[in-house]
């Protein structure tokens, strides 16, 4: 009697492991989100008390990023390149924006390339983690921010575009590089979202 419910125990293990290894990497295959644009991240990141997120994006040189290929220094170095327009070039963009490359119907309304390296091109398209209350399960710990898209970057985010492919490249030292861009929530809100036994 012990023996069989074992056995059967032992075989249901076996099933489950099979049927995993078959359908595991469909299931875990990355599924492409929406990429909803930077105006819409602004209308919740960027008061003082949420830490002004947009206005430090807003000023820094990422905001910038597809305007600097119309620049005489971009064309320069997209002569040697023999690129006509670096504005309108792969080799340019695909560093210079946000989801370039991506099937437009995965481009929301307020998306705008011309946003350069946006929030989105650090933090994952947004269209599953964007709305308010996914976005408070996700600070209070309730989701984990991966299950809806929500990367928070680390040192690996950076060097996707930070690395000796970019013409103008002259090295990336994380610490102060990261310091430039540094856009925390206020200590006082992050409060609010810990869990108080
Ligand atoms: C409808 C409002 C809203 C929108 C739109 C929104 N957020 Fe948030 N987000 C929040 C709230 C609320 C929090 C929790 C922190 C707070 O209260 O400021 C948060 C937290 C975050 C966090 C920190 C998560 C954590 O683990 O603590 C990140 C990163 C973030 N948002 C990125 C984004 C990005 C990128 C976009 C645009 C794609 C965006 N948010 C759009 C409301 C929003
Ligand atoms: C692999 C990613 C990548 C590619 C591809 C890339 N860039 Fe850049 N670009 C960067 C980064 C990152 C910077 C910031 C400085 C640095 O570390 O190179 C930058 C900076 C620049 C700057 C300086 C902007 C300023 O504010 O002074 C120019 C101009 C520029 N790139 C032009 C181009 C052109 C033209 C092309 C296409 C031929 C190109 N880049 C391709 C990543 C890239
Ligand atoms: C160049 C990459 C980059 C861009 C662009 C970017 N972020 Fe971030 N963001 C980061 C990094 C890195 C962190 C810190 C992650 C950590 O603390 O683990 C962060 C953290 C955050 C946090 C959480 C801060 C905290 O204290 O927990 C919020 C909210 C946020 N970003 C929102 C935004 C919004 C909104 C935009 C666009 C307006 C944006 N980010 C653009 C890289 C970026
Ligand atoms: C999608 C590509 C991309 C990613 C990802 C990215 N960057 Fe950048 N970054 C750029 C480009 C392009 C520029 C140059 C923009 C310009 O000068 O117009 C730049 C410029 C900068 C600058 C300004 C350069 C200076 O010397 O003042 C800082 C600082 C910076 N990045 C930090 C970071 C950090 C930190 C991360 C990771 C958290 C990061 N970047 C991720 C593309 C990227």
């Amino acid at each position: 009697m012990r023996k069989s419910w074992v056995m059967s125990l032992v075989t249901a293990c076996i099933v489950v492991a099979v049927l995993y290894a078959l359908t595991g990497p469909v299931f875990s295959e990355e599924k492409q989100r929406t990429y909803v644009g930077t105006a819409k991240c602004k209308t919740c990141h960027k008061t003082a008390a949420q830490g002004e997120q947009f206005t430090i994006w807003e000023k820094s040189k990422h905001a910038k990023a597809f305007e600097a290929l119309a620049g005489e220094d971009a064309k320069k170095i997209a002569q040697e390149r023999g690129i006509e327009d670096p504005q309108t070039a792969a080799e340019c963009l695909k560093c210079h924006v946000t989801a370039h490359g991506v099937d437009k119907k995965f481009l929301g309304e307020k998306f705008a390339a011309t946003d350069g390296v946006g929030c989105e091109s650090c933090h994952g398209a947004g269209g599953d983690f964007y709305k308010s209350k996914t976005m408070k399960a996700i600070a209070s710990g309730e989701i984990e921010p991966a299950s809806v898209g929500l990367v928070m970057p680390d040192k690996e985010t950076c060097l996707g575009c930070h690395n000796e492919e970019s013409p103008t490249f002259e090295g990336f030292e994380y610490e102060e590089m990261i310091a430039k861009i540094a856009h925390p929530i206020p200590e006082e809100r992050k409060a609010k979202y810990k869990v108080t036994e």
